[in-house]
Formats: structure tokens, sequence, C-alpha cells
């Protein structure tokens, strides 16, 4: 949560930080702000709202007194105080000489604003993120070393942050912090860059470097310096962005997730390709010894929202293939009920963004229990493969429209690679077996291309639906979490009441919700892959039916007995039985975009959320 980028170099600060906070709103869209370095003082502007409204602001008192070339920008999703003026960010001390922009909750900031109000200091705002700037800039009064000051501050601070701060009288240098909240330097030539992600300088520079735990720098025009929060030098990770503008960018869609919707089949190619070779399935890092694996006894997938879907979907593949016992677990829950861990259990973390915060925490409750790790992640080098045994990168590219669509599908994708790769170290399966299973998977970008050619009917619907007063979603075994994330979906873009059920539950409650056109959208298994539960389907439906509800079936083309049954029938690409989540899922994120542009609705930012919650 919060979007941040800071840029020392030789263009027009405003257009580099504008142009990065436009990438980065997907995390958090409450209210945007500016400080730029000119002339010897600080430019700041900051306004509740869309960054658009910081736009108009800016065009509105004029852009010439923003003439610097170094500055930095946030972009905010409210956690301490109401997303008002008052509280956006860049904040600043009393003399407006220091501004501070933060990304993460500064858990101790009541004792640090006692300590400052009692010493005189006014606040101007109800923000955690004052103090920093305050406490800061008291250090700055002693010293006149900017980075000596951040460094004395985040010493200070307690939870998780990433801090950048910049200093009237220094307009060369923008110092920054990290704690276990995302921070990236973009190396360019004649400029430097600090932001949350990398997409935020992806258009000047592919060059980059992780921050670790821990951390400052200082950016200059020429050069960067890490060091420790005791100042001492320090190691930062280069690396190479290995996506390019156009992949950030919406490229004709009107919004990023009708897009990323599109690019479903290749994030799945991607995150296969490279996993299967002399006859093994392969891991991206992997710091668990193959007999480990062996010795596995239980698994545990923690994740939130569609990644924690994502691993329902998972429990039916790794129990099946491995025999192995495994819990799909809210992250946010896990660790505060005392699971019974050990070395020879394997928590799983999947993790789009990489950064989010009850999902890391699960994962050091964990491994403090002597458990291995293994991520599940989007985002190269994040916090959670950082800290996680071993590594299994989607490849699903920037995915910014905050709902989650092609990384869902990648996540359901790379499970089921690490339930191949367990069962091929424990045994319980003969290669050719995982060798026949991985070629299904290969065959999957296939069947979704041909759910996305066919998708017209769902929009059409959608429309029709449009102002439906809730919707129900049923499934049975993979179906089931197919329904849930069908359901979570409706709920967040469109603000529609929305409820996924296991169909066989329906009996034992929910009916009650059934009444005359009330539309309910099924799951159907495979008539052939799983006779007896697509009998039982049948059954559920009729029983809806029989209430009045309006039917939405999604069977697999060819299934004829369901016809009577679906007021609505949309056709699925036959795939085993596994499998049919990857296809099941599309038409669903289509019906919600769809019904939430039919709304007015912003598809890609969904008010109240943001893509990376890195608080808990
Ligand atoms: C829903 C959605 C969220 C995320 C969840 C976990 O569309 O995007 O439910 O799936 O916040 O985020 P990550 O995968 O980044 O840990």
């Amino acid at each position: 949560v919060c979007g941040i980028v800071g840029y020392v170099g030789h263009r027009p600060a405003l257009d580099v930080v504008i142009g990065g906070l436009r990438r980065l709103e997907y995390r958090g869209y409450d209210s945007a702000g500016v400080a730029i370095a000119n002339g010897g003082r600080l430019a700041v502007e900051r306004k509740a709202g869309r960054l658009a409204n910081l736009e108009a602001q800016l065009d509105m008192v004029g852009r010439d007194e923003f003439a610097g070339t170094s500055g930095m920008g946030h972009t905010r999703w409210a956690t301490h105080g109401p997303p008002v003026d008052r509280n956006s960010h860049p904040h600043r001390d009393g003399t407006g000489q220091l501004a501070v922009v933060h990304n993460g909750i500064i858990e101790n900031f009541a004792a640090l604003r006692g300590e400052l109000e009692a010493a005189g200091v006014e606040m101007s705002s109800d923000t955690d993120t004052e103090t920093a700037a305050h406490l800061i800039a008291r250090e700055y009064a002693e010293s006149g070393d900017l980075p000596a000051s951040v460094r004395a501050v985040a010493r200070r601070l307690e939870g998780a942050f990433t801090l950048v701060a910049t200093h009237a009288a220094e307009p060369d240098v923008i110092v920054a912090a990290r704690r276990s909240s995302p921070l990236v330097v973009g190396v360019g030539s004649g400029e430097h860059f600090v932001a949350s992600d990398v997409a935020a300088f992806i258009e000047h520079t592919r060059e980059a470097v992780e921050l670790g735990q821990d951390q400052v720098v200082c950016i200059a025009r020429d050069g960067y310096q890490v060091t420790d929060f005791h100042g001492e030098p320090a190691e930062a990770k280069p690396f190479t962005v290995n996506w390019d503008l156009s992949a950030a960018e919406k490229g004709g869609h009107e919004y990023f997730m009708l897009k990323e919707i599109e690019e479903q089949p290749d994030a799945l190619a991607n995150t296969l390709r490279g996993h299967f070779a002399d006859g093994r399935v392969l891991l991206d890092e992997q710091r668990i010894s193959e007999q480990d694996l062996r010795d596995v006894d239980k698994v545990f997938v923690v994740a939130c929202g569609s990644a924690y879907h994502s691993g329902l979907v998972a429990k039916y593949a790794i129990e099946h293939w491995c025999r192995l016992p495994v819990e799909v677990e809210l992250a946010s829950e896990f660790r505060y009920r005392d699971p019974v861990l050990d070395r020879d259990t394997l928590v799983v973390a999947v993790s789009q963004s990489g950064e989010t915060a009850d999902t890391l925490e699960a994962i050091r409750h964990a491994r403090a229990q002597k458990a291995r790790v293994l991520a599940v992640c989007n985002t190269n080098g994040a916090q959670i493969p950082r800290e996680s045994d071993a590594v299994l990168y989607t490849h699903a590219g920037p995915e910014i429209g905050v709902a989650s669509t092609k990384a869902f599908l990648a996540q359901i994708a790379a499970n089921y690679l690490v339930g191949l790769a367990l069962a091929q170290a424990r045994g319980t399966k003969y290669p050719d077996e995982v060798a026949r299973e991985f070629e299904e998977l290969e065959a999957i970008p296939d069947a979704v291309r041909r759910v996305l050619s066919t998708v017209a009917q769902m929009r059409a619907l959608a429309r029709q639906l449009a102002d439906a007063k809730a919707v129900l979603f049923l499934g049975r075994h993979v179906g089931y979490p197919v329904a849930l994330e069908g359901a979570l979906k409706l709920k967040e873009l469109a603000y529609m009441h929305a409820e996924g059920f296991a169909a066989g539950e329906l009996k034992h409650g929910p009916i009650a919700l059934i009444e005359e056109g009330l539309p309910v959208v099924v799951v159907m298994p495979s008539p052939k892959g799983r006779a007896v539960l697509h009998a039982k389907l049948l059954s559920n439906i009729s029983e809806i039916q029989a209430r009045g509800a309006r039917t939405i079936v999604l069977a697999e083309e060819g299934d004829e007995t369901v016809r009577p049954f679906a007021d609505d029938l949309i056709e699925l690409p036959t795939v085993s039985t596994l499998l049919q989540p990857l296809v099941a899922t599309v038409p669903l994120q289509v019906f919600s975009a769809e019904i939430a542009r039919s709304r007015g609705y912003d598809v890609d930012k969904p008010r109240n959320l943001a893509k990376s919650v890195t608080v808990e």
C-alpha cells in the first residue's frame, strides 16, 4: 500500500515523478502529492483523491514553481487518518524545508508523537508519517547530514516502512530507508530513481537495484550509496527488469484489467516455461534439499484473497498427487491460532506482490517453528521470496489492475508445479505420469485462448444483469474455489453482493436466499471426469431452478445433459478435472469487469482497495 517515487537527475523532476505516480496509482488512490526541490526551497502540492486531482491542482497553481530536477511523490492508501488534503503526503517539518513520504505503518508513532508534542512541536495531520518528518528535521538541525538523519530516525521506528526524505538545502540528493516494505533503485545515465516498484521508472531505465532489509540509500545524479541503518556500507542486489514499458501500458484497452485478462494465455505459458527439463519439474530457487522434500509430511498453503483461492484449488491436486494432507489457510489467521508446524511441514506462501503483510508474517511465524517455506510469487526479489527457502516465480508480468486475473491463473499453474515437484521427490507419481501432467498443463494456454474467443456471450449477459441485487456462485470440488473467486471478483469490482458456496452446502442454509430471478452461476464438473459430482450438481441446479433462480451454467462443451437446467449456458473447452479452474475462471472475470463497466465504475481501481496490502 502506498506508492513512492523519488528522482534526482537532469529532467524536469515533476514530469518524472507524476509519470511514476501514474504507474504506481494501483498501490493506493486516496490522495497524491509531490515535493520538488527548486532554488533553495521545496515546492509541495498534495491533494485528496486520484492523481488527476493533484494534476488539476498543479495546473491551477502553475507548474513554474516546480521546475527543479530532483523531487519525490506519493500516492496514498489511507491507514492513519482519513483521506483528506491535510493527511496527504508529502509531510513537512515546521519550517517546510524538509519533506517525507512514507509507505507502511510506524507502529510506535503514538509514543514518538507524544515526545514531539511534549517538546512543543505542532502536528498538522493525523498521520504516523508526520512524526518521522519532524524527527528527521530535528536530527538534521544538529548534524546537517541528511543520510545520517534518516538513519538515526529509521533506527527508532518500529513497524514496516519505506521512508523517502528530501531537504531544500540538499537539492542534489534524495535519501530513502526501508524495513519490510518495498524499495528499488533505478539506475539511469546521469539520473537515479527510488520507487516502490520498478514500474515507476521503467520508461527511463530497466537497470535496477533491490534494497535489502534495514538499508538506506542516498541517490544523486551520478550514483547511489547503500548503507545499513548504522551507516556501514551494505550490499544491494542489482538486476535487470525483464519486461518493458509496453507491458505496463494499456495497449489500446480501456482498462488494464481487460488487457490482463487477454494476457492470460501468455502468463500461463511463461509461468510453465523452463520448469520441465530432462524429465523433471524444476523450481526457481531451491534451497530445500530433495531429502527434505521427501520428508515433508504436511503442507500448508497460506495466502490472502484470490491467492488464497489458488491455494484451495491446489489442495485437490497436491493431496491427489502426493498423498499428503494439505491445509489451506488465510494468512491473516494462520499465525494467530498456533498451527502445528515442524521441520517436516512445507508452507507454500502464494503472493502476487510478494509484499502482503499478512502472508509475510505467516511465513515468518512458520520459519520460526522450523517449517520450510516455499514462495510462489510474481515479483522478483520481493520480501516474501527473499525470506523463503525455495521460490517458484509466476511470470505473469506486471499486474496493474487491482483485481487479480492473470496472476491468479499463473498462481494455480505454479501451485500445480509445486505439487508435481513434491510428487516427483516423494515418488508418489512415476516420472512418465509427471511428464503427462505437465503436458496437460502446457495445453492450457490454448484452451484459455479459446475461452477468450467466446466471452462476448458473457459480456452480453453481464450487461443484462448489471442491475441485479445479488449473484450467487456454486461449485463442487475444484469448482468450489472457482465459485469463491467469481464472487470475490464481483464484490470487489461491481460492489454487488455476491457469495460463493459449495453446491452441496446450499440445502444446509443458503438455499433460503434463492428467490425469483436471482442469478445463480454454477460451475459444472466434466460429465466424464467427475460423473458422480456432475449428477449431484444437476440435482442442485434443479433445486434452485424450482425456486425461480436464473441459472447461468458453465459446462464442458458437448455436455447436453445440462442444457435443460441452464437459462444461460456458457461452454468451456474440455480439459482434465484438476485443470478446469484455469478455464472456468476466465468467463467469471469478464462477467465482473463488464458489470462494473456497465455500472460506471473504475474497473482498475475499485473503491477502498489497493493492490499491495503491506499492512496487517
Ligand atoms: C483480488 C485480489 C486480492 C489479492 C490479495 C493477495 O482480486 O487481487 O484478493 O489476491 O490481496 O495479494 P498478493 O497475491 O499480492 O499477496
